[in-house]
């Protein structure tokens, strides 16, 4: 397909119906009869027990499944509109339009400038070095990590920066292609309190041109970022909603289960 044809107007970036996965040829059972959505502009977050299946969701999202071959995978997923297991999709083009961060920062061994530039470089996104350099500080300066590195971006490595340096940086790799969707599989979930405080910030900003999917343990994270939360339990989605009614008003008795005995 066509890279310029994934770029479909649409209000929802993406849908899941009736989704189901499995791990190891059908032996592990991890995602059962999943239907979501998620909208442009939103934080979603997914909270519940380890285990549950919410790394699970979110790797479906960009293909990442992919390198299992273990993986079997019923149901639909769309993205912005077009089915993303359609023959005719790349799965390469795909992954660009989603921009992912890990829970232990895992800068490339590299450059500062050399962890902004890969994926543009690869995607052929930019016209030349004078595109690139201002695009690099661009994804630096929406990190908020620009006037940290700026004089050292070609003989610092990644690895070098602190712990939260680290996950700033690789949110700035992970902007670099310019995706729609960012998928955050519990990205403080190693760094300290201040480092976590500028990344929700961060993802307050980020969310207006973009749609956000925060995997969380923490649920005072959840309700401080999180525009809806989806609560799973063994690998089900047992409630999905607004933040406030999800922690105030949980409907299922899994979630009140679940929520009870972390906030109540
Ligand atoms: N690559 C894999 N092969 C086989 N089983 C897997 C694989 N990855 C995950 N699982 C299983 O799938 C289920 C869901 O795991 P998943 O990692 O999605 O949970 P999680 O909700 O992200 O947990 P945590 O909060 O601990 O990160 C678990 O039973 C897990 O053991
Ligand atoms: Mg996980």
């Amino acid at each position: 397909m066509a890279e310029a044809e994934i770029f479909v107007l649409s209000d929802t970036e993406i849908e899941v119906s009736a989704l189901d996965l499995w791990y190891d040829d059908g032996a592990v059972h991890a995602l059962r009869d999943i239907t979501l959505d998620l909208h442009p502009g939103e934080v979603l977050a997914f909270i519940g027990p380890s285990g549950c299946g919410k790394s699970t969701m979110l790797k479906v999202f960009n293909r990442m499944h992919d390198a299992n071959r273990g993986v079997r995978l019923t149901g639909k997923v769309t993205f912005q509109g077009i089915d993303i297991h359609d023959p005719s999709i790349d799965p390469p083009l795909l992954r660009r339009r989603f921009g992912w961060v890990a829970q232990k920062p895992n800068p490339f061994p590299s450059s500062i400038w050399q962890n902004v530039s890969y994926g543009p470089r690869i995607h052929g996104l930019m016209r030349d070095e004078a595109e690139m350099a201002a695009h690099v500080e661009a994804s630096l300066r929406r990190a908020h990590l620009w006037d940290e590195v700026k004089d050292r971006l070609h003989t610092l490595a990644g690895t070098e920066l602190s712990g939260g340096q680290q996950q700033r940086l690789c949110i700035a790799r992970a902007l670099s292609t310019m995706p729609d969707v960012l998928l955050m599989d519990e990205p403080t979930g190693s760094i300290d309190p201040v480092a976590t405080a500028k990344v929700e910030e961060l993802v307050l900003e980020l969310k207006h041109d973009k749609a956000i999917v925060l995997v969380t343990h923490s649920m005072m994270q959840a309700r401080r970022v999180a525009d809806r939360v989806a609560v799973f339990h063994l690998g089900r989605l047992v409630e999905i909603g607004p933040t406030e009614d999800v922690f105030e008003r949980p409907r299922s008795a899994e979630a009140q289960a679940f929520l009870g005995g972390l906030v109540g």
